[in-house]
């Protein structure tokens, strides 16, 4: 092979490994549904903003849908699929506990069916709305949102276990599962800050308040004064149904609150505290205790998740309801 035929070849090489690079979305577009469904996306806004409204904690419950949605089997929407006679779905599993919001999407999906039947997936959906419902007190789009998506056939529970993180994990079994999904340790500390709304059951941290080291003692990463106020709200043993504020004072706020707290040592989960355990992900956390240093990544890390083993093309289906795969 002579040289100049050699560079040739190189040089489409390196077009190629650009190109294929270059869609890190996993075929995801913005405005997908243009043609298709150009009132798509403005209907899915206008139906979640009037739903936040009368409810303020739909941004956390959405958004946490999304999540275990992308990190079990791709942003899919299998997160929103009922159960089958015995077969248990994802939302059957143990870390499903206060999901919730599932009817706000089924009253979304339902409209736009009407508007342009068997267009758009119940996993844009879900990726449309729980940017929406967050984005509700701005009155601006938080992210761009890209679309595309299509649905999932399968969910089951025992798929669950192993792909989402356990609130008592350590830095490094969190950076792997995320690594796993083609997340790094920038995306874990960012989508973290998610943390900044909503609320936990009091069973996710309260080993953490008692006995925690065999010494009848707290956990000592755990700042002692805020460890005296979790154990008077959650006593042992805790009511399972209470719950507290992630970020107090500011659980409905979507701010940079989050990330002051984790430097306070008041994360509340271990798996909060964890990213202090980490010298980069330390500096992460510092870097992110303002509203426009963790605005801005929060939407690249976001978007990032929402491309996770997406079905695209013809790959999957466009559910009729989200909660039923569709028969024939
Ligand atoms: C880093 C690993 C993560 C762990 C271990 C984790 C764990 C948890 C746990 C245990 C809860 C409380 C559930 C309850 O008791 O009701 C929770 C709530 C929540 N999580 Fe995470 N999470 C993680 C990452 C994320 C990510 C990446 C997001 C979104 C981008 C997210 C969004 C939320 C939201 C919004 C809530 C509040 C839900 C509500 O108030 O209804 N989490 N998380
Ligand atoms: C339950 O799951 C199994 C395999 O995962 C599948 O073969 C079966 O058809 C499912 N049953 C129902 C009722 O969907
Ligand atoms: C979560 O799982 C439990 C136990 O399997 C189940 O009773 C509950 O209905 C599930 N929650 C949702 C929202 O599906
Ligand atoms: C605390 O843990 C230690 C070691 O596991 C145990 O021996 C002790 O009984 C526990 N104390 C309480 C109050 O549960």
């Amino acid at each position: 092979m002579n040289a100049r035929k050699g560079h040739l070849i190189l040089l489409l090489t390196l077009i190629l490994v650009v190109a294929c690079n270059a869609d890190d979305d996993g075929g995801l577009k913005k405005d997908f549904y243009k043609k298709s469904c150009p009132q798509a996306e403005k209907l899915v806004r206008d139906i979640t903003w009037s739903k936040a409204q009368t409810d303020p904690t739909l941004g956390a419950k959405l958004l946490r849908v999304h999540y275990h949605d992308c990190f079990v089997q791709g942003c899919d929407g299998s997160i929103l699929l009922d159960p089958v006679g015995t077969n248990q779905s994802e939302k059957n599993a143990v870390p499903n506990l206060t999901l919730a919001g599932f009817d706000v999407i089924d009253d979304i999906k339902t409209q736009v069916e009407q508007a342009c039947p068997n267009t758009v997936s119940c996993a844009d959906v879900l990726s449309l709305a729980a940017r929406d419902a967050v984005s509700f007190p701005f009155k601006k789009p938080m992210w761009d949102v890209l679309t595309g998506r299509r649905d999932g056939s399968v969910s089951l529970a025992s798929n669950v276990a192993g792909n989402l993180p356990s609130p008592f994990a350590d830095f490094s079994t969190l950076a792997q599962i995320f690594s796993k999904k083609g997340l790094n340790v920038n995306d874990l500390v960012v989508l973290s800050g998610a943390h900044t709304i909503g609320v936990a059951h009091c069973g996710t941290f309260s080993r953490r308040l008692y006995n925690f080291t065999g010494k009848g003692d707290a956990d000592p990463s755990l700042d002692a004064a805020y460890a005296g106020l979790l154990r008077s709200q959650c006593p042992n043993p805790a009511n399972p149904a209470t719950t507290v504020e992630m970020d107090p004072q500011s659980s409905l706020s979507f701010d940079s609150h989050y990330f002051d707290t984790v430097m306070k040592n008041k994360g509340l989960f271990q798996s909060d505290a964890a990213l202090l355990t980490n010298q980069g992900a330390a500096k992460v956390v510092q870097q992110l205790q303002s509203p426009d240093a963790f605005f801005p990544k929060f939407a690249k890390s976001v978007k990032k998740m929402g491309a996770i083993e997406v079905l695209t093309g013809t790959a999957g289906e466009i559910r009729r309801q989200c909660r039923v795969v569709n028969q024939s």
